[in-house]
């Protein structure tokens, strides 16, 4: 296995092409598909090493299946929108080829994420012997390793308590802009929280619960309670869990131009009138804000992410946090990206290396943290996100441990 497709051609899937061009004993065919050829032509460009690349809308089920069966990929992954992950997974099917993503399945018409839709796919991707890897970027995806890995190496007998912490500390110097896609950004972030606690899942307004956390290299940060779609899976494969919680910072600009579009109607997806043609507000906002792609360029700072786990160990309790901390510049510097394409870019290449060395197997539909922890991590932490494992004490996450949820 040596030959993988990628589709999407965005600030984070040139990151995937860019890394896979540079390790050509692991991946010797890399193609790129992307809704438009010039975005491709923009990553061919910047990859070391040659990639063929092709025009090809996701949305569009037989084009996917053409692609596949010129391409003949051993794994597609799919670096496109939430919106494009079932009609990949068909044309996956249909020809059948192997599949892996960094989000879960959103409808257009509804800001809902879950993976109900995708978990759906289990028995027919079984029955058809191949493998659907879901949710391997950083978050979701090495978050939920980080938490496989204290589980399955021992750290804890019971995970009870995780908060998954997510830090953007960086400057990109713009007024107002989203660090992924704006639109799929604001319609996380805009829906209402939700945590899981006991065995039910608590909702709550959006951003109604905010506290400090520490962030190692970063320092405390403001922090709101956010649904995040890697409790859905951890919920299901943490044993012992009593509770699961997601954070992440907004800075008091971003939290105040959000209220505004927000009061206006701005990330709205029912179509309005203007000047007699149907416009998604949501849409037209996506379209007025930078692209991700375009932020890198003298970004400044860092992003500190990670997990930080409550529970047990021979008796006692136990807390530890385990993190990656990366440098816009730095990611700039090496593949012209800023830090959160560069952290959602590079697992998903950890990951099919993962799978062409076999090292993650099995025939159904995955979510990361159903595979073996370690290896994945020694390998990204090559590929350029190390991680860290710190003990942490009751006072230096006072205020977080303090919130009553
Ligand atoms: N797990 C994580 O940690 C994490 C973090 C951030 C983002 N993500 C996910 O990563 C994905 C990419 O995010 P991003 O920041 O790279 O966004 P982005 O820069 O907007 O890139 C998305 C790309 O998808 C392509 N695309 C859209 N519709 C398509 C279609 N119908 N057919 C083919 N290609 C299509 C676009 O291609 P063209 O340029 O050719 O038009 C665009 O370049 C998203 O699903 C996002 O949710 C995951």
């Amino acid at each position: 296995m040596d030959n993988v497709l990628i589709i999407g051609a965005g600030a984070a899937g040139s990151v995937v092409a860019q890394k896979c061009a540079m390790d050509r004993d692991t991946f010797k065919h890399i193609h790129l598909a992307s809704r438009r050829i010039e975005s491709c032509e923009k990553v061919a460009k910047l990859c070391q090493t040659p990639i063929e690349i092709s025009q090809v809308d996701a949305d569009n089920v037989e084009e996917v299946v053409a692609l596949i069966n010129k391409v003949k990929p051993d794994l597609l992954i799919n670096m496109a929108l939430p919106y494009q992950d079932l009609p990949i997974m068909d044309a996956c099917l249909e020809a059948g080829c192997n599949y892996m993503d960094t989000a879960n399945y959103e409808p257009r018409d509804v800001a809902k994420f879950e993976y109900s839709w995708q978990w759906a796919y289990q028995d027919r991707f079984k029955d058809a012997g191949l493998t659907a890897i879901l949710g391997c970027g950083f978050d979701p995806g090495v978050t939920n390793i980080y938490c496989a890995y204290a589980q399955q190496e021992g750290l804890f007998d019971e995970i009870e308590f995780i908060d998954i912490v997510d830090c953007n500390a960086g400057d990109h110097g713009k007024t107002f802009a989203t660090n992924f896609n704006p639109e799929i950004n604001l319609r996380e972030v805009t829906q209402d929280g939700k945590y899981w606690k006991d065995g039910e899942w608590i909702e709550i307004p959006a951003l109604s619960i905010k506290t400090m956390i520490d962030y190692p290299e970063v320092g405390p940060k403001a922090s709101y309670l956010i649904y995040h779609e890697e409790e859905e899976s951890l919920v299901k494969h943490i044993k012992g869990l009593k509770q699961i919680r997601f954070w992440m910072t907004f800075g008091e600009a971003y939290i105040k131009h959000l209220e505004v579009f927000k009061s206006i109607g701005l990330i709205g997806l029912e179509p309005i009138k203007h000047k007699g043609m149907d416009i998604i507000p949501m849409e037209f906002l996506k379209d007025l804000l930078p692209p991700p792609s375009s932020l890198a360029e003298n970004y400044t700072g860092k992003t500190s992410i990670g997990v930080i786990l409550r529970g047990t160990k021979d008796g006692q309790p136990v807390s530890k946090m385990i993190y990656n901390v990366s440098d816009h510049a730095k990611t700039n510097d090496e593949v012209s990206a800023q830090a959160v394409s560069y952290t959602t870019g590079v697992p998903p290449v950890s990951g099919a290396a993962m799978f062409f060395r076999g090292e993650w197997s099995g025939h159904g539909v995955f979510n990361v943290e159903q595979f073996p922890a370690k290896p994945f991590l020694e390998d990204v932490a090559q590929r350029g996100l190390p991680w860290h494992v710190i003990d942490v004490d009751g006072g230096d996450q006072e205020d977080l441990f303090a919130v009553e949820t």
